[in-house]
């Protein structure tokens, strides 16, 4: 058996790497469109996610600039293993020290599809044991494991007896913002918003508005693209942490966050969001001073939505699970305003996949995502 290991740490000669930028379900096709806008060398999508090939910079761009990725991959070794010792050797064979020292932090994460191991977490054991026994070899001390904020975030993929091992640019994942520190029942992830918004058609000019914006994800998202607000950046990455965040990559970043500021070109758009729930809009209100844009956001039912103007795209995900009673009272009022909507786009996230049926309207398209393990659909309708 013989490990692959990617060219060591050092200027990389240009387009060398792989990468791997993770999406929920569903949303990969949009995750491919804005890696395209941001200028990412050799995009393809896949299940899962979209690969990209190129520098460090590339990935850096990634993590501060993507609204829909969760997480951006480096692929760092791939080997054969069909026994734990393999699995330990292949991984044993990487020199981990490009990443972490002793004093550094661990955690290991790994899917794997037909291979002889079965069991996710005694391969994620494994590959750790063969990770903090080279670097105690070579250091004379041993890493710790973190599993809730590790400095190197290892992602290993496992199919039949191939094995792919990542390291994780983006560390806490990039739904993760940091401004939604408030919300209320069933937020929308901010990435799978980011994502619905381009499935929906938005772009920035194009008035949009949210008729039950909960903690505003949707109108906050909408904003922080219209006015070219990087989604990542109040966030602190993992690739910060590593021993190869020397000078050089840290020119490499200075430089990026320096593109953000200059491509930012913001669009004056008409930003809304409106809630029948008062608490909903203060903490929507919040979170958006969190994340530097300013929506405008009105405590105010359905049912007395003034018409806004012409082209203007609705996108929401109505309340949904327990509370019966209540979701057909948010239903009723969403069938009612299908009626007046003619003109408009109206894009609703919903796991009720009966909802046209329930709602008596057919949808004009319909696209399946998962908001988490959650299957959805996001349905669209151009009432004329
Ligand atoms: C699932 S939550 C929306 C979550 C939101 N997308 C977020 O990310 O936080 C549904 C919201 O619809 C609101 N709602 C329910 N019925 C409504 C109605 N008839 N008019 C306006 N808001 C309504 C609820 O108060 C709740 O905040």
């Amino acid at each position: 058996m013989s490990t692959q290991e990617r060219p060591p740490s050092g200027p990389p000669r240009k387009e060398d790497r792989q990468y791997f930028a993770t999406a929920a379900k569903g949303t990969e096709g949009a995750l491919r469109d804005e890696l395209r806008e941001l200028r990412m060398p050799k995009v393809r999508a896949a299940r899962g996610g979209v690969g990209f090939a190129g520098g460090p910079e590339h990935a850096m761009r990634a993590c501060l600039r993507s609204r829909i990725a969760l997480r951006v991959l480096e692929s760092v070794a791939s080997f054969r293993a069909a026994s734990s010792d393999s699995l330990y050797e292949g991984t044993a064979a990487v020199d981990w020290r490009r990443w972490i020292d002793h004093t550094g932090t661990v955690a290991v994460s790994a899917t794997e599809k037909d291979s002889v191991f079965g069991h996710t977490g005694f391969i994620a054991q494994r590959i750790k044991d063969a990770v903090v026994d080279r670097l105690r070899r070579e250091t004379g001390d041993r890493p710790d494991v973190d599993r809730t904020d590790p400095d190197l975030h290892i992602v290993a993929r496992i199919v039949n007896d191939s094995v792919e091992l990542f390291v994780d640019f983006a560390g806490e994942p990039l739904s993760r913002r940091g401004y939604r520190t408030e919300a209320g029942e069933a937020p929308v992830r901010e990435t799978l918003a980011a994502a619905i918004l381009r499935l929906s058609g938005f772009t920035p000019g194009r008035p949009v508005v949210d008729p039950m914006c909960g903690s505003g994800t949707f109108p906050i998202e909408a904003a922080m693209w219209a006015e070219g607000v990087p989604a990542g950046g109040r966030k602190s990455f993992g690739f910060q942490r590593w021993q190869g965040f020397d000078s050089h990559a840290r020119a490499l970043w200075q430089t990026e966050c320096e593109r953000a500021q200059q491509f930012a070109n913001p669009v004056p758009t008409s930003v809304r969001g409106s809630d029948r729930d008062g608490e909903m809009i203060r903490i929507a209100r919040a979170n958006a001073e969190r994340a530097g844009v300013a929506p405008e956001f009105t405590a105010r039912a359905l049912a007395d939505l003034d018409r806004p103007e012409p082209e203007t795209l609705f996108v929401l995900n109505p309340p949904y699970g327990k509370r019966i009673a209540q979701d057909q009272r948010a239903y009723a009022d969403l069938a009612r305003f299908l009626d007046r909507a003619a003109g408009y786009t109206v894009a609703v996230l919903s796991a009720d996949l009966w909802l046209p049926r329930v709602l008596s309207c057919r949808a004009d398209s319909e696209h399946t995502l998962f908001n988490g393990d959650v299957e959805c659909r996001l349905y669209r309708w151009n009432p004329s």
